[in-house]
């Protein structure tokens, strides 16, 4: 329910969904003022009709009532014959005006318009030449203009001018909204806008449907592609804007993919090239070590100078071995293709091989190298050969951060969550700005560069080590009192 929520709000953000709305409110506005324009103009039309048709009739209506308007516009003759003829047709209403426009006689019951006044010059655009019609006037009783009938009379002993005036328009609307309600061709007419308005309604949403489908589809292409799904294309079939658009996307796509499928391959033959290098250096170093061993097993107490060259020789070869070594674990490490070998294996057995390995550095070095592990720890899932690398990297950065009469210690203990191990020295520890910067590759400290040892790779083995084990590891130092490196391997 919350996915389909989600979906809909997404929609209704959406392309479509506003030139939808946009178009059907377009459309709904349209048709409102459509209707509007028709309704009045039709209202228009049937006041025109019905002033043309009933134009004579206050003519006519005072024929008739001349005689008895002689006798006065009040007169009991002239009230019995507009009673008369209000009888015939009472939605009609009758007044007599004077020259001015002034009701001097109000027939109907009420007689609301008497006295007020009626402006005359409508009357006398309606009594001219050729009239333009609808003529429209405000009725004595009336509060809008509407359409009228007048004809000149004369009333009263001394014959004075005034008008006839019928009030057309009350009857006119009844009947034109009468007419409006029952007649066919208005339902003709009403019912062929709304289908017209469906139709196009339907036929806009879906043509707008059909063309923002293609540029959603555009979009997903670009957001598949963003997302490193490099291998998106478009079918672009159209020669339109749009098509134009996708056949760019394609081809910046396909110069794309070309140019990293040709960085792989270069960043693949970098990796071979120094996993290659690194262990092919190892075979002469070795060779190279064991003959300057040999020499300088040779070598006298007096040749002092021959001997400081050949165990200079011999700290060169052993730090170009540790090199090979660690881009050789690096080149590993950087293919991702390949998986980590996974096994059991006791870590109490690892760490007294490491630390067995290191004693002799230790020793020349006069640091106290231990190591505090249960034999009975838990074994741990975990690549041996890696951790082996990450053990002696620390062990190894420990020794050389530790002056003579110092201490390292191995620890190993078994928590719930699996096993951890710690690497703790007293030696000259990282300074706090530098922290955050030795597990970058090649970074050396301020100490380290000041004794001239070391290439700068070995804690960003193991960060990457520890990344791909998928286990956290933790670095805590200070400055002249020592470090120490923990990491929590998975039990078997
Ligand atoms: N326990 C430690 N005490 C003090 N400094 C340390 C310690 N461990 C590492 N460092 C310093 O941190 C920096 C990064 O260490 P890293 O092991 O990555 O490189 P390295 O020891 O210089 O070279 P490599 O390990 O590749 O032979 C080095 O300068 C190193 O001296
Ligand atoms: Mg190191």
């Amino acid at each position: 329910m919350r996915g389909l929520l989600r979906r809909c709000g997404r929609l209704c953000r959406g392309l479509y969904a506003r030139i939808a709305l946009v178009y059907l409110t377009s459309l709904l506005l349209l048709s409102v003022a459509t209707a509007w324009i028709a309704i009045s103009q039709f209202n228009q039309l049937t006041r025109e009709l019905q002033q043309r048709m009933e134009i004579d009739l206050a003519r006519n209506l005072a024929q008739v009532m001349q005689p008895a308007l002689w006798q006065g516009a009040e007169s009991d003759a002239a009230r019995d014959m507009a009673r008369h003829i209000l009888s015939i047709n009472p939605s009609l209403s009758l007044y007599v005006l004077d020259e001015n426009g002034r009701v001097i006689a109000d027939y109907a019951d009420s007689a609301c318009g008497l006295g007020q006044r009626v402006d005359p010059s409508p009357l006398e655009t309606l009594l001219g030449d050729e009239p333009m019609l609808p003529v429209l006037v405000t009725a004595p009783c009336g509060d809008e203009p509407g359409i009228f009938s007048v004809a000149p009379i004369r009333h009263g002993e001394e014959r004075r001018p005034g008008y006839l005036y019928a009030d057309l328009d009350n009857a006119g609307q009844a009947s034109m909204f009468a007419m409006l309600r029952t007649s066919s061709i208005t339902r003709t007419l009403v019912a062929a806008g709304l289908m017209a308005l469906l139709i196009s309604g339907v036929f806009g949403l879906v043509w707008f449907a059909l063309l923002t489908r293609r540029f959603s589809r555009l979009t997903t292409a670009v957001q598949r592609f963003a997302d490193g799904d490099y291998g998106q294309r478009i079918a672009t079939p159209r020669d339109d804007e749009l098509g134009r658009l996708a056949r760019a996307f394609n081809d910046m796509a396909g110069t794309i993919e070309a140019q990293l499928q040709a960085m792989r391959e270069t960043d693949r033959q970098r990796r071979e090239l120094i996993a290659n290098l690194s262990h092919d250096f190892r075979t002469p170093l070795t060779s190279l070590r064991g003959y300057a061993e040999q020499l300088l097993a040779t070598v006298t107490v007096e040749e002092q100078g021959r001997r400081r060259m050949l165990t200079a020789i011999l700290d060169n070869a052993d730090r170009l071995t540790r090199l090979a070594q660690q881009l050789s674990t690096l080149a590993r490490l950087d293919a991702d293709d390949r998986p980590l070998q996974r096994e059991p294996f006791s870590l109490a057995e690892l760490a007294h091989d490491i630390v067995g390995k290191f004693q002799h550095q230790a020793g020349e070095a006069g640091i106290a190298l231990t190591v505090a592990c249960d034999p009975s720890l838990p074994r741990v899932d975990a690549d041996l050969g890696l951790i082996d690398r990450l053990l002696s990297n620390l062990i190894d950065n420990a020794l050389r951060a530790t002056p003579a009469g110092g201490r390292v210690r191995l620890d190993a203990e078994a928590l719930p969550e699996g096993v951890r191990l710690a690497v703790t020295d007293n030696g000259v520890g990282i300074a706090a700005e530098e922290l955050p910067l030795v597990t970058q590759r090649f970074y050396r400290t301020r100490a380290s560069l000041a004794r001239g040892d070391g290439s700068g790779l070995g804690l960003s083995i193991v960060r990457e080590i520890c990344e791909r084990h998928g286990v956290a590891w933790k670095l805590v130092s200070s400055p002249g009192e020592g470090t120490e490196v923990s990491v929590t391997l998975p039990r078997a």
